[in-house]
């Protein structure tokens, strides 16, 4: 049974891919629209109804294409216009949905924009970007740090100026009060509506309403009203789904973006589950162990928050963060498959649209890089600047690194055994992990019982159920530090979640409520789930009745 009247994105399971490391076709080494066209039936295969796709925009790559220099043109090496307009196409024909990367907060400092604004300080584009003098001692106007490490700010030698980064001194940030500025951004998001596109996931959105002499970048006050504009200006009257990243969400103001009244965004993604694995000082660059109570209560409060209003987003990694199962499973060979399983079930049941990061429907994991050399990441590299020459040595630099690093979710997709993974006929930009001869698409879709099986039989129960898409989510046992426990419920309807997120065999004694006679999601034999269960290491029973 299916709800008709609920937007149509929130019976799909979305998946994102970093094109860099997801195809190559032309054998340079380099992930490309051509080798997403020829992947899509892969992506219809899994069941999957929109495609977020990290940007592919003319860029001179400093953030492997974070830092845009033409949002209406196509990377050289990731294709061409006519590309893309056959990627939308083919993706349509298939009832997937192509959304791109807004990346407005900055542009790349080749942008035309930013030439201009460097002409001279009376250039009319001057105010496209933010400016201020020296501070009074002649140095920084204020001591703002980039989320790249280093200061926010960098010296224009010619103009006199410094402007402001919240990223890589290659990536300006735009002015959004400048009411040009939006004009432009609004009348680009239409240029690609027009071209057919289903909808944006924005790019640290939740920084547009800076204001740098207050020490304010995100959640900023004007925040809200440049958001509504833009809805007014692009998104309203059209069929489409938006998901703002926004580090600063938080459960008191998630419904200021995604409230049914607000005409903002579809959704957010919010990190409350991910910075909890992070430590306070030293941030993600060091083991800090997520207990799962943490984690639980976590994703339980937003389950909360957007349990009659809103909308939530559901992951577990994306191409800044560490491989899921790495992070919150066992990637042992001993347990890989059954701890990918097992997330995969708990975070797709709940409710929300799940987000699958390339390579995790088949339970890619970390790679182990031994060298700095190995590594490709801005952020990466620069922290291993700045750490090293605070005292730190590398080999404790690169433990943080192969935990938390960005480029753990950037190795190439892992397609079949065949050299580079089939990733590509040339040399890879970063290295394949070494693990594809066992970890690949070619031997899960042989497997009834993989990963990928498990990911597809999720996607289906989303599409095909209104209990699984709209039904209340009721926790249990919050504290259990290895169980996972919920059920769904719509009218007499019920399934019953419970998940072994442990390497341990653990015997449950199951709440009252949670005790159901009824079909197995994903093998349709009957089960009793009785008063106490005892679940295998990473075993999950799904009941529904
Ligand atoms: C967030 C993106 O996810 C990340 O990859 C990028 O480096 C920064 N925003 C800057 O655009």
């Amino acid at each position: 049974m299916t709800d008709q009247t609920a937007p149509w994105w929130t019976a799909a399971t979305a998946y994102q891919i970093y094109p860099r490391s997801f195809q190559d076709s032309n054998g340079d080494g380099i992930g490309d629209i051509p080798g997403i066209i020829s992947r899509l039936n892969h992506l219809s295969d899994l069941g999957v109804g929109f495609v977020w796709l990290s940007p592919v925009f003319a860029s001179p790559m400093a953030d492997n294409g974070y830092d845009i220099s033409d949002y209406r043109d196509i990377a050289p090496e990731f294709g061409t216009l006519d590309d893309m307009d056959r990627l939308i196409a083919e993706a349509k024909g298939r009832n997937i949905g192509i959304v791109m990367d807004l990346v407005v907060n900055h542009t790349s400092d080749e942008h035309a924009w930013f030439h201009a604004a460097c002409e001279s300080r009376d250039n009319p584009m001057r105010d496209f970007y933010i400016w201020r003098d020296p501070g009074p001692d002649g140095g920084l106007p204020n001591d703002i740090q980039s989320n790249f490490g280093g200061p926010a700010w960098t010296f224009h030698e010619p103009t006199g100026q410094y402007y402001f980064h919240l990223f890589d001194p290659k990536q300006p940030d735009l002015n959004w009060e400048n009411p040009r500025v939006r004009a432009e951004v609004y009348a680009m998001m239409n240029w690609w509506f027009d071209r057919g596109v289903a909808g944006f996931r924005m790019d640290v959105i939740d920084l547009i309403g800076k204001e740098p002499d207050r020490g304010i970048t995100a959640d900023g006050p004007k925040l809200h009203d440049y958001l509504q504009e833009m809805h007014q200006e692009t998104l309203a009257h059209r069929d489409v789904v938006t998901v703002g990243e926004c580090w600063s969400a938080t459960p008191e103001n998630a419904l200021l973006y995604c409230g049914r009244d607000r005409n903002e965004l579809s959704m957010v993604f919010q990190f409350s589950h991910v910075m909890a694995g992070w430590d306070e000082t030293l941030g993600k660059w060091t083991r800090k162990p997520v207990a799962l109570p943490v984690l639980k209560h976590s994703l339980a409060r937003w389950q909360e928050v957007c349990a009659e209003d809103g909308w939530n987003s559901l992951f577990w990694g994306n191409h800044d963060l560490p491989r899921a199962v790495s992070k919150y499973g066992d990637d042992s060979p001993e347990h890989r498959v059954d701890s990918a399983r097992c997330l995969a079930t708990a975070l797709h049941l709940m409710k929300g649209t799940p987000y699958i990061y390339q390579g995790e429907e088949i339970g890619m994991t970390n790679v182990v890089f031994e060298r700095i050399d190995q590594f490709r990441d801005v952020e990466t590299l620069n922290f291993h600047r700045i750490q090293t020459a605070q005292g730190l040595s590398t080999e404790d630099f690169l433990a943080g690194a192969n935990l938390n690093g960005r480029d753990n979710a950037r190795t190439p997709m892992q397609w079949s055994d065949a050299e580079h993974a089939g990733f590509t006929t040339g040399t890879p930009w970063i290295e394949v992990n070494p693990n594809y001869r066992q970890i690949n698409v070619a031997s899960d879709r042989a497997s009834q019982d993989s990963v990928m099986a498990r990911y597809k039989a999720l996607a289906t129960l989303r599409r095909n159920d209104d209990l699984i898409r709209i039904g209340d989510f009721v926790p249990f046992d919050l504290d259990h530090p290895q169980i996972m426990a919920y059920a769904r419920r719509l009218g007499s309807q019920q399934i019953t979640v419970i998940c072994n997120l442990s390497s341990q065999s653990v015997t449950y004694d199951v709440p009252q409520d949670l005790r159901l006679s009824g079909v197995c999601a994903f093998t349709g034999r009957i089960i009793d789930v009785a008063s106490q269960e005892t679940l295998a290491p990473w075993e999950d029973i799904v009941v529904t009745g």
